[in-house]
């Protein structure tokens, strides 16, 4: 609708000015002097106007595009997916599962649609996030061994995040970004952004309230990077960078650390890789020292949420301070870590110069000072070379979304 007053607009500018324009050239052959300065006047007036009028509506067809297009960055994590989307930003466990209808659900608290996610895609009824976690006997996560591990399940978990977003009835075209672990083949990659690419209708399905979303939506471009190359634009974007500088992103997890290296603004696989050795590393050799010691289990999640408050943990009632041997074990996993960045490095090109070491994911609040000492002690970085972005947690996802924006204006500019 926009379109055609923007058309008429036009069309009946162009007439008024063809008219004016006929009477001025006239009057330029045939009047005195100071007729002929002031008809040249305005001419060049009209001329400028014309050019304001293009721009104006210019402007506003471009200001309509951008209404209608949305951007969204999202870090498909092995054991968190990240979104973000303007100031909305929220986590989802990278798990999707079998429904398990618990029956009544009218007494839960927590009503959120990230927390009770029930996704109806292609007639199958799915559990995605924390209600698969909680609720699923059958839990499938979505990425192991720091690759995702399937197109369709992984397309599931982006719909259901998009969905979350979607606002019903709205006629919005997306630009999805997204990250998927380093160790994801090219391949894969190009797979998912294929399946995310095209128009998609579902449902969701809020299992504590039982409101139900008809989704449909256009998703117009899905490109898919590896999840720490989101931290490494957001650094660039955020600090004014306009050229790209090589670096070596590392992006401390749960499950796994991804190692990105960067060359000349692109990505090197051979000095790219992940390893085990992360979060669950460091709670794993801690739950067994205060097994051993109190005679409980000690779950590792638990652990690592309990870790995220201090060093001090409450076992059967009573508090332990594990500082001594939390500094002790973060020593060994950050000593691990470099080991393997040592040796991925070596594969960079010989003219390749790392200007800095991005530190980041949530497992940079324990870590990262070891990773640092570490860093500085093998004379691999100096104090100054050394980054950690003002959210570790969300770096990634909101560089998709910056990445998703770049994507939206240089490369769909006719969307
Ligand atoms: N504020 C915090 N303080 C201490 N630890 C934190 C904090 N925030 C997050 N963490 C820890 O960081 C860990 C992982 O964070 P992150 O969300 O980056 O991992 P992930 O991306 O889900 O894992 P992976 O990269 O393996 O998929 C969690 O185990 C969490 O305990
Ligand atoms: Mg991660």
């Amino acid at each position: 609708m926009l379109n055609w007053i923007v058309l008429c607009g036009y069309f009946l500018f162009l007439q008024r000015i063809i008219h004016y324009s006929l009477d001025a050239v006239s009057l330029l052959t045939s009047a005195d002097l100071v007729t002929r300065i002031l008809t040249i006047c305005i001419i060049i007036s009209q001329i400028n106007c014309l050019f304001s009028a293009l721009e104006f509506f210019g402007a506003l067809k471009l200001s309509d595009q951008s209404v209608n297009l949305k951007c969204i960055g999202v870090d498909l994590g092995t054991s968190t997916i990240k979104v973000s989307f303007g100031d909305k930003r929220y986590r989802i466990p990278s798990i999707i599962g079998e429904p398990n209808p618990g029956g009544f659900a009218g007494i839960t608290q927590d009503t959120s649609w990230e927390n009770n996610l029930v996704a109806i895609i292609d007639n199958q009824e799915w559990y995605v996030g924390e209600l698969a976690r909680v609720q699923s006997v059958l839990k499938i996560p979505l990425a192991r061994e720091g690759k995702v591990k399937s197109t369709k399940e992984a397309k599931i978990a982006v719909l259901s995040a998009l969905g979350i977003i979607h606002e019903p009835h709205q006629d919005i075209k997306y630009v999805v970004g997204t990250g998927v672990p380093v160790a994801t083949g090219t391949s894969e990659m190009q797979e998912l952004s294929k399946a995310i690419v095209g128009k998609h209708k579902f449902t969701l399905k809020n299992d504590a309230t039982g409101e139900v979303k008809t989704i449909n939506l256009h998703v117009v471009a899905a490109p898919v990077l590896p999840e720490p190359y989101g931290c490494y634009y957001y650094v660039l974007k955020s600090r004014g960078i306009e050229k790209a500088f090589d670096a070596v992103i590392i992006d401390v997890g749960f499950g796994t650390t991804d190692i990105l290296s960067i060359h000349r603004g692109t990505i090197v696989r051979p000095a790219s890789g992940s390893t085990p050795d992360a979060i669950d590393t460091l709670a794993e050799k801690l739950a067994s020292f205060l097994e051993e010691h109190t005679g409980y289990i000690v779950k590792l999640e638990s652990l690592a949420a309990a870790l995220e408050k201090g060093t001090k943990i409450t076992i059967g009632g009573v508090v332990y301070d594990i500082k001594p041997q939390l500094e002790r074990v973060a020593q060994i996993v950050a000593e691990s870590i470099l080991d393997t960045l040592d040796r991925l490095i070596r594969n960079l090109p010989p003219q390749a110069s790392v200007k800095y070491y991005i530190l980041t994911g949530g497992g940079i609040y324990i870590l990262g000072k070891y990773l640092k000492d570490a860093l500085i002690e093998r004379k691999l970085a100096t104090k100054e070379q050394i980054l950690i972005p003002d959210d570790p947690v969300m770096a990634n996802s909101i560089g998709f979304e910056l990445v998703a924006r770049y994507f939206a204006e240089k490369k769909l500019p006719s969307t």
